[in-house]
């Protein structure tokens, strides 16, 4: 049976995924837990990466440090494991390397290689090999007690295929376009072995207590237009039109669903056409250009200052944001605030408090100089209801 949990205090991210008109932006930051916080350094202590990803004890206490350090300025928490998760289910052993970052001792090195025979033929037992995660997000959401909603995530297939065959973070992708040029159908192959994957596993983080999923395909921007139609968008798709209907398969309802595909801005639209709810945007995007975009097909955008700008001291911030609240509407519909991309380290966490105060404070304001999604229908709503506005009438 799945579990139960105090009912919500702040659900303002789930309205604003399902489209809804909202008071104001909800907000929050990709990788919130992390090396800028003094505190996640305390909690890992000498504990390995994936030691404190496999600890539902670490890992809920450091899911926990950015909602209790930003406490009231900050819509969701984000649970705190990693993408790499998934490769290590498969079979493959992953390391995370202190300063450098994750590595495969033996990467997958080709369709003849043995270990690639032995990934795609083994059976993997979702539920059973990650376990610790299903563990970590229950006991993360008795100690949230409500506070905000819990975000589950996975890697996209595209970006996990990358790191198992470059066995870690690469800048020319060579290994990867080997695969995907010139062992296409074998690539395919492995694609979709892991987005079968990541449904069973979304899915069981949502049976866990996961109240809304995030897909990050953050090697997305090495790909062409084309190349990103062919090795990426059709597992993003499977991920999104599957994960309902096992959800609804384990007598779960459905929860919103985010796609994050970093760097592809060239495929806006045809992420708009997909069943995802919100579309996360690096700040490659200009708010105002993406959020015309995405208002045609009634999806809600989420980001995307650059997270570098947090290094720009606070008259940088305040400019990226009032860029963000007018280009995003005003922030009272289809926008969930963030950063383009995962904070980096030595950030002040007191300049990403000031971040999100300031999405309060210009948000706010612009209620102030009614902007079309307000509370208050606007001419155009009540000119379709057939009612008078009341602009006009007050003959405004
Ligand atoms: O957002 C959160 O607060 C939740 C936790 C989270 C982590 N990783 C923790 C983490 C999430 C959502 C991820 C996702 C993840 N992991 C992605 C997708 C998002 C992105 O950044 O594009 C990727 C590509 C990974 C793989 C990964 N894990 C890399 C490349 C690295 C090293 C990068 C770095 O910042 O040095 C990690 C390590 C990692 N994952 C850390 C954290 C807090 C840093 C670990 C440490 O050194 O203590």
């Amino acid at each position: 049976m799945a579990p139960q949990f105090e009912p919500l205090k702040n659900d303002l991210i789930l309205r604003t995924a399902r489209g809804e008109k909202v008071e104001r932006p909800p907000m929050w930051v990709m990788r919130q837990a992390g090396r800028y916080l003094p505190e996640y350094h305390e909690a890992k202590g000498s504990h390995d990466f994936f030691e404190c990803c496999r600890s539902p004890e670490i890992a809920s206490t450091l899911t926990l440090q950015p909602i209790e350090r930003f406490e009231g300025l900050i819509d969701a928490a984000i649970i705190f494991s990693d993408i790499l998760v998934i490769p290590q289910a498969m079979g493959m052993e992953v390391i995370m390397v202190d300063k450098k970052g994750p590595h495969f001792p033996e990467p997958l090195q080709g369709p003849d290689d043995k270990q690639y025979q032995e990934v795609m033929e083994r059976e993997v037992d979702v539920k059973e090999s990650l376990d610790y995660v299903y563990k970590a997000i229950t006991l993360t959401r008795q100690k949230l007690a409500g506070r905000v909603p819990l975000i589950g995530f996975c890697g996209a297939p595209w970006t996990l295929l990358c790191y198992m065959v470059e066995g870690g973070g690469t800048k020319l992708f060579i290994q990867s376009k080997t695969w995907v040029f010139k062992h296409g159908e074998e690539s395919k192959a492995l694609l979709q072995k892991i987005a079968e994957l990541c449904v069973e596993y979304l899915a069981l983080q949502v049976q866990a207590g996961a109240q809304m999923l995030q897909v990050f395909d953050s090697w997305a921007g090495e790909l062409s237009p084309t190349s990103f139609k062919t090795f990426s968008l059709p597992y993003l798709t499977y991920i999104a039109d599957n994960v309902p209907k096992r959800l609804a398969e384990l007598g779960l309802e459905s929860v919103p669903m985010t796609v994050f595909a970093k760097g592809a801005w060239y495929a806006l639209e045809d992420l708009c056409k997909t069943s995802y709810n919100t579309i996360g945007l690096d700040w490659l995007h200009d708010p105002a250009d993406a959020y015309k975009i995405a208002r045609k097909y009634g999806k809600v955008l989420q980001g995307n200052a650059d997270p570098g700008v947090l290094y720009g001291g606070r008259e940088a911030i305040t400019t990226v944001v009032k860029e963000m609240v007018t280009g995003f509407g005003g922030g009272k519909q289809g926008w969930i605030a963030n950063l383009g991309h995962g904070i980096t380290p030595f950030v002040k966490p007191d300049d990403l408090k000031f971040f999100f105060e300031e999405i309060h404070r210009l948000a706010a304001s612009s209620q102030a100089a009614g902007n079309e999604a307000s509370e208050e229908p606007s001419a155009r709503d009540l000119a379709m209801r057939g009612e008078p506005s009341k602009n006009l009438l007050h003959g405004i």
